[in-house]
Formats: C-alpha cells, sequence, structure tokens
C-alpha cells in the first residue's frame, strides 16, 4: 500500500533532504538553479532525469529509490509540480508549504 503525502511516488522528501545536504550537488551550482526563472526542469519526469544525469557527476551513485527521495525533496522545496506522474490525488492547498 502507498499512502503518499508527497507528489512523488515512492520518494521521501526527508530521506531526500538528509542525502542531499550529505551530497556534493552544490559544488557546481547553488540551490538558485532550482528556482531561476529560465529553469530548465519543468516537470517531475525532466527533474528525475536531471537528478540521475547530475548525480552521474559525482562518486554518489544513488540507488533508484534515493534519487526518488532527493527528487521528492526537491520537489517539495522548491519545484512543487503536483503529481503530474503518478495516480495520486493533487494536493489541493498549493501555496501551504
Ligand atoms: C559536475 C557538476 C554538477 C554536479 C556535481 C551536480 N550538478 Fe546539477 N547541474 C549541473 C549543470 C551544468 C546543470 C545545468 C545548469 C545550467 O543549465 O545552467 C545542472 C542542473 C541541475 C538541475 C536543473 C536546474 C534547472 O534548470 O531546473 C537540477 C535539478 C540539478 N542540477 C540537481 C543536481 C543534484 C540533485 C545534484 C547532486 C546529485 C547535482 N545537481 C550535482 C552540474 C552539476
Amino acid at each position: 500500500m502507498l499512502l503518499m503525502q508527497t507528489a512523488v511516488a515512492g520518494g521521501d522528501p526527508a530521506n531526500g533532504k538528509k542525502l542531499f545536504a550529505a551530497s556534493q550537488c552544490l559544488s557546481c551550482h547553488g540551490t538558485e538553479v532550482f528556482t531561476r526563472a529560465d529553469r530548465k526542469v519543468s516537470d517531475l519526469n525532466a527533474l528525475e532525469s536531471q537528478v540521475r544525469r547530475c548525480d552521474a557527476n559525482l562518486p554518489t551513485n544513488w540507488f533508484d529509490d534515493e534519487i526518488l527521495d532527493v527528487v521528492a525533496y526537491l520537489n517539495d522545496t522548491y519545484y512543487k509540480f503536483g503529481a503530474a506522474t503518478t495516480n495520486a490525488a493533487p494536493v489541493p492547498n498549493a501555496g501551504t508549504q
């Protein structure tokens, strides 16, 4: 059974936050790339692909579930795409986080 509060199926944003904080993700860019006006990532699938591409530059070698945790964290914190790629019901309280 999956009862997810978060938009990303399988992703645990709290664990993603820890993984992200312990990573060297910010060695090439800061978090401003997640919020800049012309950011490239425009949906959850693109975000997952980008996290995989970027992770491949690091010795971290996150497992798939860890990638999804980080995607969930980045989405909750910066992108806020909603449940576009899952069957989960959309969260109706956008703007409260
Ligand atoms: C080797 C350098 C490097 C590392 C390490 C790196 N990135 Fe990136 N990342 C980039 C580059 C280059 C871009 C594209 C920036 C641009 O287009 O200006 C990018 C873009 C991104 C974007 C898309 C931003 C947008 O435009 O929406 C995300 C999300 C991202 N990185 C996440 C991560 C995460 C998570 C990690 C850690 C696993 C990470 N990056 C580590 C180089 C890196």
